[in-house]
């Protein structure tokens, strides 16, 4: 039986909660449950027309739905769009950056692209106040989008309270669309009403793009992480129910792997010991990485043994991830790994000097990226 429908799905079993902090680690339930399809699947037509990014080859980016019409996009040399944002809560760290990653690569390959700072789900969901929001999207957020590669082109790069009028009429008669049995379904019984605005305003973020005064229709492609699901799944019945007066359409989206935390559980901005944050000075990073959970064994002789297990290994999600882009030089890691020719010490130093070349780096082009900030961003005034 296909349990891809939402009335099909066993609420009080699994649900996704996108403003906790636990793990996803039954990415298999994403399929079976929500209808994601696996991404394998759509990789190689994708390679008929132009590179995958190594995080969609490497299985990083595990599951879409409807990427075929990214794809065809594509091929037909159709404009298309790329929805997504950040919260500026906490430091930005190597779990953000596969983020924007994709985004500058959809950027190369020419699609338009909404990127998002999103101050008021920080502001009502994170209770964050005003002022540190902004600054942390301004300083750390914005200045490292831009060091990371982040170009004006083709770009939308706005506050959520400080945009466009029709996006927040959009927003307005949403209001309309949704019932709150829906909203309780998708995110639990404890519904507050700074959730209910986030939701409604992350659906305006993704349909926004396909109205007349942003260019009319065209294929939308939301890149998040799985816990930002639930809101796919309403946006998608809300495209529907305003086909006949909007004509929209519902997005297409790809779901990524999160990064573990150095310190095992989720990396999350509100533990430290948990992140490299991309500013952060190379030796405590180092440090950290250092000390990070590794796939290795209990001793020495049982490594060389029995190999070490680079699945389960932070340091590995760190060069498969981040430092090292070469498909050929990663596999090789990966066999000197699995075949115990490589102990956990030597290949953390390794990882550390890559870490630390990126990082010196990245320092650098953030100072000059920091000046830049106020081109790229129309500053909220309170
Ligand atoms: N909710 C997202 C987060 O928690 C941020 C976000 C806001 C977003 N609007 C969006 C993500 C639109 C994707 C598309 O980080
Ligand atoms: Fe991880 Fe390297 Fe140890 Fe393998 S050898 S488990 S990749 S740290």
């Amino acid at each position: 039986m296909l349990l891809n429908h939402i009335s099909a799905i066993p609420i009080v079993e699994f649900r996704i909660d996108p403003w906790s902090h636990v793990m996803i680690k039954e990415y298999e339930k994403l399929f079976q449950y929500f209808g994601i399809r696996p991404f394998n699947e759509v990789v190689d037509d994708l390679k008929s027309v132009v590179t995958p990014h190594p995080l969609m080859v490497r299985g990083v980016i595990f599951g879409h739905r409807d990427f075929n019409n990214i794809v065809n996009a594509l091929k037909n040399r159709e404009k298309f769009a790329i929805v997504t944002g950040l919260m500026p809560s906490g430091k930005m760290h190597f779990g953000h950056k596969m983020l924007i990653d994709q985004i500058i690569y959809y950027q190369r390959l020419g699609a338009e692209i909404f990127l998002i700072v999103a101050d008021i789900e920080a502001y009502s969901v994170r209770r964050i106040n005003r002022k540190e929001a902004i600054e942390i999207a301004l300083y750390d957020y914005i200045a490292n989008y831009i060091a990371l590669g982040l170009t004006k082109s083709n770009l939308h790069l706005y506050f959520q309270s400080n945009y466009h009028p029709k996006y927040y009429r959009l927003i307005q008669m949403i209001s309309r669309k949704l019932t709150l049995a829906e909203l309780r379904a998708a995110y639990g019984e404890d519904l507050e009403v700074g959730k209910i605005v986030s939701v409604i305003t992350q659906i305006a973020d993704i349909l926004h793009p396909q109205l007349k005064d942003f260019g009319g229709f065209k294929d939308v492609l939301v890149p998040v992480g799985p816990d930002q699901d639930p809101h796919l799944r309403l946006t998608r019945d809300v495209a529907q129910r305003f086909e006949g007066e909007l004509g929209l359409k519902p997005p297409a989206s790809t779901y990524h792997r999160f990064m573990s935390g150095l310190d095992g559980g989720k990396m999350s901005s509100s533990r430290p010991e948990s992140y490299i944050a991309l500013d952060e000075d190379p030796q405590s990073a180092s440090q950290k990485l250092m000390k990070a959970f590794t796939g290795g064994r209990a001793t020495a002789e049982e490594q060389r043994r029995l190999g070490g297990e680079p699945e389960k290994c932070v340091v590995y999600e760190f060069y498969a991830y981040h430092l090292i882009p070469d498909d050929s030089e990663l596999s090789k890691v990966y066999y000197e790994c699995r075949s115990g020719s490589i102990l956990c010490g030597e290949c953390k130093l390794r990882a550390c000097e890559m870490l630390v070349k990126f990082l010196l780096d990245h320092l650098t082009k953030r100072e000059k990226a920091i000046d830049k900030v106020y081109d790229y961003v129309e500053v909220p005034d309170f």
